[in-house]
């Protein structure tokens, strides 16, 4: 039986001043929403569950909102020039503008960070509609990106006011993706290590993981990768930087196509790896291949593990182990024409790292496409 407080818990030193509930949406600004929306219906089967527009009031934009089970989408398009989601996309393509954060209090959010120094995009602000309040807030993170903080414990609607049910939709059926598992940021040469301390100062996030040009190397190119988690794990953002190599890394690759820092890839969960990449395959997503030799001496590197390794090598699925358990995981292709953004499907299967006993094999897969492009 709980005790009544009589009087305020003592604050611990180690008290989390941003708690967060984990990831709350990824708005992507994209050339045309509407076809984008096609796609991450299609092939994806995420459910279009809300559209904002000129027909809900908004002038300048549209939004659709796109949903599999924990993981919110959200596309806009710019219906103008010369708007700051125009600019945006026409420097740097398709890609993600806010990793949106969910939060009991976003004003509480928004003071905690900027207090510790981060800049401000947007102050706290209030919409409201009939289904009830959502209050969002943000700051710039790397690049051009910003987190925005939502609030949305007192509504009941859709999405957030201003959005509407969505016109016409494709009836759908979800590949089994669950919820984000974490979103890489690309960032320069000699960056790294600044948004790190961004993340450990303003956003009260600890260091996981360090991996360092050895562990990440192939014989052509290198990086460097900073694991960072917010108090209770449920966000975590592994931060990139290019590292010498003989040619050119693919995170410079990135960065010269991007034009800048930014989200490289968002890995979603699923609990049936076999059954979403055979779903996603079916649907034309494309992903990077891996040589079949990567499959013969799998058992004596990961040991034994419950799926068939027939089927895995069939899908091109990879499998890593650390000492909680094992991961079973795959990249797509860069989901726009420019070689930035892509998603990893990640099974975990009790393994808590990133699947280091892969970065080779997918880097050399990765370095095969990018040569393709003739930027190695
Ligand atoms: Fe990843």
């Amino acid at each position: 039986m709980n005790q009544p407080l009589t009087h305020p818990a003592p604050a611990s030193v180690n008290e989390d001043f941003l708690p967060l509930l984990g990831t709350d949406h990824l708005e992507l600004y994209v050339g045309n929403a509407k076809q984008s929306a096609y796609y991450y219906q299609a092939a994806f089967g995420y459910e279009l569950i809300a559209y904002a527009g000129p027909e809900t009031g908004l002038k300048d934009r549209a939004s659709y909102v796109l949903q599999q089970n924990k993981i919110r989408l959200v596309l806009t398009s710019s219906l103008h020039p010369d708007t700051e989601i125009s600019r945006h996309v026409d420097k740097h393509g398709d890609g993600v503008k806010f990793l949106s954060l969910w939060v009991d209090d976003a004003q509480a959010a928004f003071e905690a960070t900027v207090a510790r120094g981060a800049r401000p995009h947007q102050a706290p602000q209030v919409h409201e509609d009939a289904h009830g309040r959502v209050v969002t807030a943000s700051i710039h993170t790397y690049g051009d990106t910003v987190h925005r903080f939502v609030e949305r414990k007192d509504y009941q609607g859709l999405f957030m006011p201003g959005y509407d049910r969505p016109r016409w939709k494709l009836p759908v059926e979800s590949v089994g993706l669950q919820y984000v598992d974490h979103c890489v940021g690309n960032v320069e040469l000699g960056a790294m290590n600044t948004w790190v301390e961004f993340y450990e100062k303003v956003m009260g996030f600890q260091l996981l993981i360090t991996f360092d040009d050895k562990d990440i190397s192939t014989e052509y190119s290198a990086l460097m990768s900073k694991v960072v988690s917010n108090g209770n794990g449920y966000v975590k953002f592994p931060i990139n930087e290019p590292a010498d190599g003989k040619k050119k890394s693919q995170i410079e690759e990135y960065i010269e196509f991007y034009q800048g820092a930014g989200v490289q890839h968002i890995a979603v969960e699923t609990y049936d790896i076999v059954h979403t990449v055979t779903e996603l395959r079916r649907r034309g997503v494309e992903f990077l291949y891996v040589p079949e030799t990567y499959y013969d001496d799998l058992t004596e590197r990961v040991g034994a593990i419950d799926e068939d390794i027939a089927i895995l090598k069939s899908l091109n699925i990879l499998v890593d182990r650390d000492e909680h358990g094992y991961l079973l995981q795959l990249f797509t292709k860069p989901v726009q024409d420019r070689p930035t953004l892509f998603f990893e499907i990640i099974q975990r299967r009790g393994a808590k790292s990133f699947g280091k006993g892969n970065f080779k094999a997918l880097f050399e897969s990765i370095e095969r496409e990018q040569a393709l492009r003739g930027n190695l």
